[in-house]
Parts: structure tokens; C-alpha cells; sequence
């Protein structure tokens, strides 16, 4: 069973691609009554439709998360256009904080996907209250990163989002670290492809593209953040040990300890199988460096 705490826009695209990939049976928790029933029922009907073979209930007690093999936590207050994911620290610091209580009482064994924002400090915070081993918690923002970026390259180059091998690593949020001189079209460099100026304004698109969504919608990316979610869960149950870009609790990879970052990894049954440390140049690593100085900030105004 997969559980997603949090039935806002973010947690049912979660729930919809998760169906349609039958990947398992779903129970949707949130605080709010009738909301996580009713989403329940109506994505119940949409299996029915489309004869996809999966249960899918609502509830509003954390109990219900009981015999999960998979939680996602996209649980929390959303951003708006004029804010930073950072703004969100101490407010959704409280309700991961509580999550994750209720994920160490009554899903021990289960692996989690952290979603909310902010994504690194919020992923610490899981792995730091329910001290679950590290491969057990991965925080989701690398596909959604890396697929805008695509899109843009895309745009430019006119070729399948298929040919495009785009790594990326630091913080999910203003730190991001792309890396373009890593990224290949089937084995040619994007930096042999387009001019640097050029590539680095599709840098900075991609990085300002989260909350240039919310400008124009008026809430947060969720149908890309949901099809990403997917993948990755869909890698864990199927154990298809797909490699994507995860923030994890580093432990001394790139010289760097006790913070949660992004990094590719290889994701398996097991959750994080192999971490796979990208071999950056100077000019990257002190990219890296500045996302590591803005998330250990944040973590240390935490009060575990
Ligand atoms: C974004 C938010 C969800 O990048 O972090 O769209």
C-alpha cells in the first residue's frame, strides 16, 4: 500500500499517476474532513473508468497509514509568487515535524518520498524524526528541476526530451545547481551545442520557472510535481533502479555531511540503493558549496 498525506493539488496529480500506473493500492490522509474521502471516491470511479485494478481510500486518521510500504508527504502550506520556498521553513517545519511522528508510530518499516517545501531542510526533518536509515528517505524535486530544463533545451535544439542526459544537483530552490557542461544529447555536450550565453539563461529560466508557474496559474507546479512523483515511486515498487536526482542525507559524499541535498542516486525496493557522486569542476563544487551554506542555515533555525 502507498500512502499520500495531503490531498491538495500536489498530492492527488501524486494519486492519479500512481493509478494510472496501477502501481498499488492508495490511502489519502489529510486533516481536512470529507476532502481526502472525496478525492478517494472520485479517483476510485476515474480506476473504474479506465479499469485500473487498485483500492483507493480516503481518511483523516494517521492510523490509516498503518501496513504502508511507501508514504509521500506533500503535506504543508503552499507557496505564493512572491515567496521563496525558504518562507515556508517554519511553517511547514511544524506540520513535517508531526508527520513524521505520526510516520515512525504507525509506517516503521515503510520508505518516504518528501515533497514539501522547503524540499532539503524538510527531507532533514523527516530523517531526523523518524530515524529511519537514510536510504529510507528521499526528497522529490530532481525530475521536476531537470524535466524544465529539458523542455528548454527541447525548445532550443529541437530534439526528444528522450536524447537528453541533464544532471543536477544543491538545493531544490534558488541554489539549484544545473549542470550544463554534464548535460549530453546522446553524447554530444551541451555546451558544444549552444552558445553560453544562451545556456545560461535557460539556467536561470529553469530556476525562476517554479515560481514563474504559480504567477500564472496561481498555485504551485503539481501536474509535472505528480508525474514525478510517480516515476519515482514507480522505481522504488518496481525495483527498476532508475537513476534520478534525489536530496538525500549526505554522509561525506562531495565532502559534505549531515545536510540533505540533491543528488542523483539509483532508486530501487530498497528506496536509496547507490548514491552517485557527480565529478563537478571547481566552479560547480562551489555552486554546491553555496547550496550547502543556504540548507545548513536553515537547518540549524530548526528546533528538533
Ligand atoms: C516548484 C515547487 C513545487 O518547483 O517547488 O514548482
Amino acid at each position: 500500500m502507498i500512502t499520500i498525506v495531503g490531498s491538495g493539488r500536489v498530492g492527488i496529480a501524486a494519486a492519479i499517476h500512481i493509478a494510472l500506473k496501477e502501481l498499488d493500492d492508495l490511502t489519502l490522509i489529510d486533516i481536512v474532513e470529507g476532502l481526502p474521502q472525496g478525492e478517494a471516491l472520485d479517483l476510485q470511479h476515474m480506476c473504474g473508468i479506465l479499469d485500473i485494478d487498485i483500492d483507493i481510500r480516503g481518511s483523516n486518521d494517521y492510523k490509516d497509514m498503518e501496513g504502508s510500504d511507501i508514504v509521500i508527504v506533500p503535506a504543508g502550506f503552499i507557496r505564493k509568487a512572491d515567496m521563496t520556498r525558504m518562507d515556508l521553513l517554519f511553517k511547514n517545519f511544524d506540520v513535517v515535524k508531526q508527520v513524521s511522528e505520526k510516520i515512525k508510530e504507525y509506517a516503521p518499516k515503510s520508505k518516504v518520498v518528501v515533497v514539501t517545501n522547503p524540499l532539503d531542510p524538510m527531507t532533514y526533518t523527516v530523517y531526523k524524526v523518524t530515524g529511519f536509515e537514510r536510504n529510507r528517505v528521499m526528497g522529490f524535486s530532481g525530475p521536476l528541476d531537470t524535466g524544465r530544463f529539458k523542455s528548454l533545451i527541447r525548445r532550443e535544439l529541437k530534439v526528444s526530451y528522450k536524447s537528453i542526459d541533464a544532471p543536477i544537483t544543491g538545493e531544490h530552490g534558488e541554489t539549484m545547481v544545473l549542470l550544463p557542461r554534464l548535460t549530453y544529447i546522446c553524447g554530444k555536450p551541451l555546451i558544444e551545442l549552444l552558445p553560453r550565453e544562451k545556456i545560461n539563461q535557460l539556467v536561470e529560466e529553469t530556476r525562476k520557472m517554479g515560481a514563474q508557474i504559480i504567477k500564472l496559474k496561481g498555485w504551485s507546479a503539481s501536474h509535472s510535481t505528480g508525474a514525478g512523483i510517480a516515476i519515482m515511486v514507480e522505481s522504488i515498487v518496481k525495483d527498476k533502479k532508475r537513476v534520478i536526482p534525489t536530496s538525500i542525507y549526505l554522509q561525506g559524499e562531495y565532502g559534505l555531511s549531515d545536510v540533505c541535498l540533491v543528488t542523483p542516486a539509483v532508486i530501487g525496493k530498497d528506496g536509496i540503493e547507490k548514491i552517485i557522486e557527480l565529478p563537478l569542476n571547481d566552479e560547480e563544487r562551489s555552486a554546491l558549496l553555496k547550496s550547502y551554506e543556504t540548507v545548513k542555515n536553515a537547518i540549524a533555525q530548526l528546533k528538533f
